[in-house]
């Protein structure tokens, strides 16, 4: 198969195609719960001429959920979530092997992402698979027509939510959001052993430095800040926790890290990773008070975490050092700060983001979630909402089932104990 003639797509290169299908195909093997949903979907067809736009990091498994909504019979138009984040190759196959329209070049500007966006919103989708929420707040600021014909959205991440939530609290959602990211088998997994595995993957790609006895700060102590840290410890790293949050903090001493103000914690890293969400958790200042070669990145969801420009006005122009390896050498104390894949999520930018067995969790919560709204069309309330627990629970249980794990169930004298009051001491 070839990519249709008439097809609109903005890729790197077509001849890419052959790799990317071989490692779509890779991941695959790794996704049983999202390929039981697409033979499902391929008998009930529920999405049936659907036009859905997702915007997603253009990964391996971002190809299979595409292909699980394709054997549903919806048509998706897929672009980047990310400017950094998109596999040229897997691109490249989806237009040429599965004729999805894919707008996605990894390195495009943000100027191009954002056409991107835009483009996609010109095909008039009735569903929207986000990741951050960019294409919902497009939609809501630029097209007031189009956002009063959506059925819902969709959002993977915590970030993304964070967002729904400020519109829905300032009243311009006008449709359903599923929180694909508040599902248990979402965020324990994916945002915990995916973001904790793959950002190590990426400073380790980036840079080959050893882990072990370095000292690693991690800043931010949500899912995956813990994964981060957990993960780090696990590669023999000392590792320092920062935190806004007093009960996460003690969390994270609890679980044997030690914490401390980020101003006390800038002059003892070897590495920093931001994965909290917000605005400039790393700062002129606490640049200042790094080692030489301190080595900073970021893995969550946007690039502003890490005030960069401010790193820009302090140092001289920076030095590309080796692919995703920038060298920053700070005016007045000649020490260099190390930035990696330009501030932005390192995992996707140096990696290939999440390995596919916890994708698998994360893309079968946002097949189902489409699923639930076409189920539902009409009778949800515009907001956040949430799949329903037995969702989560089916998830968990596909999964182990293929994993070819066996667990334990209540047995009639427990579900009787568990739902009285009178037995007691
Ligand atoms: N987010 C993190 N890792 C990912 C992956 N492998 N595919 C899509 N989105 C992701």
């Amino acid at each position: 198969m070839s990519a249709t003639p008439t097809m609109e797509f903005d890729v790197k290169d077509l001849a890419l195609a052959p790799e990317g299908k071989k490692r779509i195909e890779w991941a695959e093997r790794e996704m049983p719960v999202l390929r039981l949903i697409r033979q499902k979907f391929a008998t009930d067809k529920p999405f049936e001429s659907l036009r859905i736009v997702a915007c997603a990091h253009v990964t391996t498994e971002t190809a299979n959920l595409v292909r699980t909504l394709q054997a549903g019979g919806a048509q998706t138009i897929l672009i980047a979530s990310n400017p950094l984040s998109t596999q040229d190759d897997v691109a490249a196959s989806l237009v040429q092997d599965w004729h999805v329209p894919v707008f996605a070049i990894k390195g495009e500007s943000t100027d191009v992402y954002n056409r991107h966006v835009r483009m996609a919103l010109d095909s008039e989708p009735e569903i929207i698979i986000d990741d951050g929420s960019d294409v919902v707040a497009t939609l809501i600021k630029e097209r007031e027509t189009l956002a009063k014909k959506i059925i819902g959205t969709t959002e993977e991440t915590t970030t993304g939510i964070v967002r729904l939530k400020a519109m829905e609290r300032d009243g311009v959602l006008s449709f359903p959001a599923m929180a694909v990211n508040n599902a248990q088998t979402k965020h324990f997994f994916d945002n915990r052993y995916g973001t904790g595995q793959s950002t190590l993957d990426g400073i380790i790609r980036a840079t080959n430095v050893l882990l072990a006895g370095r000292t690693i700060v991690v800043v931010g102590y949500g899912w995956c800040g813990k994964g981060v840290a957990m993960r780090a410890r696990g590669m023999g790293a000392n590792v320092v926790v920062t935190e806004i949050n007093p009960i996460k903090a003690v969390e994270a001493v609890m679980d044997g890290f030690r914490v401390m103000p980020i101003v006390d914690a800038a002059s003892i890293g070897d590495i920093f990773v931001t994965v909290t969400g917000s605005r400039h958790v790393i700062d002129r200042q606490h640049f200042k008070l790094m080692k030489d070669g301190a080595i900073v990145c970021n893995s969550g969801h946007f690039d502003i975490e890490l005030n960069l420009v401010g790193l820009r006005e302090l140092s001289h122009p920076s030095v590309s050092v080796r692919p995703f390896v920038e060298e920053y050498k700070m005016r007045e104390s000649g020490h260099r700060v190390i930035v990696l894949g330009e501030g932005r999520l390192i995992n996707l930018a140096a990696a290939e983001g999440h390995p596919a067995s916890v994708m698998d969790m994360s893309f079968a919560n946002q097949a189902l979630s489409v699923e639930y709204l076409i189920n539902n069309r009409g009778r949800l309330h515009p907001g956040v909402h949430q799949l329903p627990d037995e969702v989560d629970l089916e998830i968990a249980g596909l999964k182990l089932q293929a994993l070819g794990i066996r667990f334990d169930s209540l047995t009639a004298e427990q579900v009787e104990y568990l739902s009285s009051w009178e037995t007691g001491t």
